[in-house]
């Protein structure tokens, strides 16, 4: 490029996804003797054309520069001129707790990773950690020069609380590629991560009635949901018979007629069920 040099790139700039077409037309307003693009997969070049396109029908190329070149009849004979363009790529986003598995428990400090796989150009990129439907933090990696695709991450620091009773947090990628590239600006977002802590809770909370036939299996099912994961215990109005499991699920064909009350806890509360197990008359 130099004074004098009279060539335009246009568009000037372009934005291109991995895999997509692109074409660029680099034009002389004066007399040219060659006109041609160097690139490493699509070169091109003319003779006393004014115009002369650059064109891929799927850039997969991380290091293509291409460069419109022109030999002139008059100073200056020599111009060139650099295609500003931007490959980016579709990313994959992923979410996990660091150095943690199984359910969070409530006041505890815990550290959520976001990784994003085969970004680029990196220096686009704005990490956003939204809790339900609220931005929480954002990271951007404008201080990274790369065009090559490169992996990142992002840590957020959580303290799950009882107040944020069913809130999920997810990591968004987002590429804000300029004016020249798509609109709204592309995204790409993780899967949710539940870290919140509820008490249990029973599909139905009212007392069961079942009716005991002699010699037929009957299930108590006291299962709940909750995080953390409910423990259960079990109590009955007469002496057990038979040493009952702390399962959600007791199943039995030697029950006795009676209440059975099932108890439902985690870190945050108890909750209890009753059964009540009548001798069926016929
Ligand atoms: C100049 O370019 C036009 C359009 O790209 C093309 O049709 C024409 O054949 C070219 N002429 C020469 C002399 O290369
Ligand atoms: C995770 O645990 C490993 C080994 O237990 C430790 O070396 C590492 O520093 C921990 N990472 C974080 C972020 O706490
Ligand atoms: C990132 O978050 C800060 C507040 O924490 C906000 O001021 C800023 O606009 C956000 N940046 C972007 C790019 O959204
Ligand atoms: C997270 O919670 C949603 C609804 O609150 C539920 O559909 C999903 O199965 C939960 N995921 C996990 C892994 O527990
Ligand atoms: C127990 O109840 C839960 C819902 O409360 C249900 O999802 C589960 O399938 C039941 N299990 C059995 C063995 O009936």
């Amino acid at each position: 490029s130099g004074e004098g040099c009279s060539m335009i790139l246009r568009p000037s700039r372009v934005v291109v996804g991995f895999g997509e077409p692109v074409s660029v037309s680099c034009e002389a307003i004066r007399p040219v003797r060659v006109l041609g693009w160097d690139s490493v997969i699509s070169a091109a070049e003319t003779h006393q054309n004014l115009s002369v396109q650059w064109k891929v029908d799927s850039l997969i190329d991380w290091i293509e520069e291409p460069i419109c070149y022109g030999v002139f009849f008059t100073p200056p004979t020599q111009c060139e001129e650099k295609l500003n363009l931007v490959l980016y790529t579709p990313d994959s986003v992923s979410i996990r707790p660091v150095n943690h598995t199984g359910p969070m428990v409530e006041g505890r400090e815990y550290q959520l990773l976001c990784e994003v796989q085969n970004i680029a150009p990196v220096q686009y990129l704005t990490l956003r950690w939204y809790r339900g439907l609220t931005e929480v933090y954002n990271h951007s990696f404008t201080d990274l020069t790369s065009s090559l695709p490169v992996q990142v991450s992002s840590i957020l620091i959580i303290t799950p609380t009882k107040a944020e009773n069913g809130a999920q947090y997810r990591c968004v990628a987002e590429l804000e590629l300029g004016p020249e590239g798509p609109q709204p600006p592309p995204t790409v977002t993780s899967e949710p991560l539940n870290a919140s802590v509820y008490p249990p809770a029973f599909l139905s909370p009212e007392p069961e009635v079942l009716d005991l036939v002699v010699g037929v299996e009957i299930t108590l099912n006291c299962t709940a949901t909750g995080n953390p994961t409910p423990v259960y215990s079990w109590q009955s109005s007469h002496p057990m018979q038979e040493r009952i499991e702390d399962e959600a699920i007791l199943t039995s064909s030697s029950l006795l007629p009676g209440t059975y009350i099932c108890m439902a806890s985690n870190t945050l509360e108890k909750k209890s069920k009753q059964f009540i197990v009548k001798a069926k008359t016929k």
